[in-house]
């Protein structure tokens, strides 16, 4: 039985990393050992919960307001404690976290070979988003299986010189994850009824759903936002529904600009039915999320990123996504284009699936599989 350790902490890579768990338990002859570090820890217990995951090794390391030295020094010797203890023969880390980061830098200080999941995106500017490009670059430079969802991605290591049999296009986790849940919820759709309230609320109203939490969006980044917000909710055909992430740069500003306002329902994060069905039920999205810019497209629906670049532009090639920045009278202007131009809406709210089929999760495991018969 080869044994293979799945390690991650945040909300973004438990969604994308349930299907891999959960195809790898499928697979016959692999032990998958799930690690979590909960860099995160209420938005990573909603997923697990949701994701049917049990954790082998929990290191609850969160602490509010963690800085990047101490988050980054606390988990290199808590994740290098359980790969002692488990000596496992890979370990999976997916996208450009410091957990993703610093646990494959804990395998290759034990010459653990290091699958990545997500791998290639790249934005070409080490400052946005920041840390995750240097996070990911550093994954990159260890990693011996990279699992690239597009043909995008594996360009951008082909461009590094990573050799062409290491680099495997997938398809993005996410689409999987989206279409689990989405079956899910059909199946019971009590499981993302908790909304019908804001809902009811709202009825008539075009719903533009609210995600934000970068890094560099931080200052006045998060203040233009707020400012624009609060200008698009004075109309009376809008309505904003916005579950804050618990960051506390973004909650302070963000519920101090916006809290009273009528139009603006300012909620906690959802777990991932309810959000799958805010991005079924908004007008559009608007939020500096990456995995947000993947399942938006997948479901039709246009979303304007508050960024300067991105390291997913299959999104915006496909013309479902458009960058638009922090600039307030940008994020107002491009908003009240898509609310009043029906033939800029409907240009953008198409369909696309740039970023999977929603088997990219058995094609990785497969991988992994094939990989230890080598
Ligand atoms: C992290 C990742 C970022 C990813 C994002 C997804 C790094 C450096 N950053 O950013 O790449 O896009 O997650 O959301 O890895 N908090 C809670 N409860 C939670 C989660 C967060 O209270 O469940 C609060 C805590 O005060 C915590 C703070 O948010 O200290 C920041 O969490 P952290 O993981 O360091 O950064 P994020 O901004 O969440
Ligand atoms: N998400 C969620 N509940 C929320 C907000 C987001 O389940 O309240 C999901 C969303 O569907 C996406 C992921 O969380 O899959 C994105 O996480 P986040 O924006 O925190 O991180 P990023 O993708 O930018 O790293």
């Amino acid at each position: 039985m080869h044994k293979v350790m799945v390690i991650f902490g945040t909300r973004p890579e438990a969604i994308k990393l349930f299907p891999v768990i959960n195809a790898l338990k499928a697979t016959g002859g692999i032990g998958c050992r799930v690690l979590v570090t909960a860099q995160h820890r209420e938005m990573l217990d909603q997923v697990l919960e949701v994701g049917e995951i049990t954790p082998d090794h929990d290191l609850d390391l969160m602490l509010p307001g963690q800085s990047l030295d101490v988050l980054s020094a606390r988990l290199l010797e808590g994740i290098g404690g359980v790969l002692d203890e488990e000596t496992p023969g890979r370990v999976i880390v997916q996208g450009d976290t410091a957990t993703a980061m610093i646990g494959a830098l804990a395998a290759y200080y034990r010459k653990i070979p290091v699958g990545h999941v997500e791998a290639g995106l790249r934005s070409h500017n080490i400052y946005h988003p920041w840390p995750e490009e240097v996070n990911r670059k550093i994954i990159g430079t260890i990693a011996d299986l990279h699992f690239a969802p597009t043909d995008v991605s594996a360009g951008a290591l082909n461009a590094e010189a990573v050799p062409e049999e290491r680099i495997f296009v997938t398809g993005n986790t996410v689409i999987d994850a989206l279409y689990w849940v989405s079956a899910k919820i059909d199946a019971d759709p009590a499981l993302a009824s908790g909304l019908s309230g804001i809902e009811a609320r709202f009825a008539g109203k075009k719903i533009i759903g609210i995600t934000t939490h970068r890094r560099e969006n931080f200052g006045d980044g998060m203040e233009n936002i707020a400012s624009a917000i609060t200008e698009i909710a004075q109309r009376k055909d809008v309505a904003c529904i916005f579950p804050v992430h618990l960051n506390p740069n973004v909650r302070e500003v963000m519920n101090e600009r916006l809290g009273n306002l009528d139009n603006v329902a300012m909620i906690e994060p959802l777990d991932y039915p309810h959000f799958a069905r805010l991005l079924n039920i908004c007008h559009l999205m608007l939020t500096d999320s990456g995995g947000v810019q993947e399942e938006a497209p997948a479901l039709g629906k246009p979303v304007l990123v508050m960024r300067e670049t991105t390291e997913r532009p299959e999104g915006v090639t496909a013309g479902t996504a458009k960058l638009i920045g922090t600039d307030k009278a940008r994020i107002v202007a491009e908003v009240t284009s898509l609310l009043d131009d029906e033939d800029a809406y409907s240009a953008m709210a198409r369909a696309h699936n740039p970023f999977g089929d929603g088997k990219s999760s058995e094609r990785i495991a497969g991988i992994i599989k094939d990989g230890f018969a080598k």
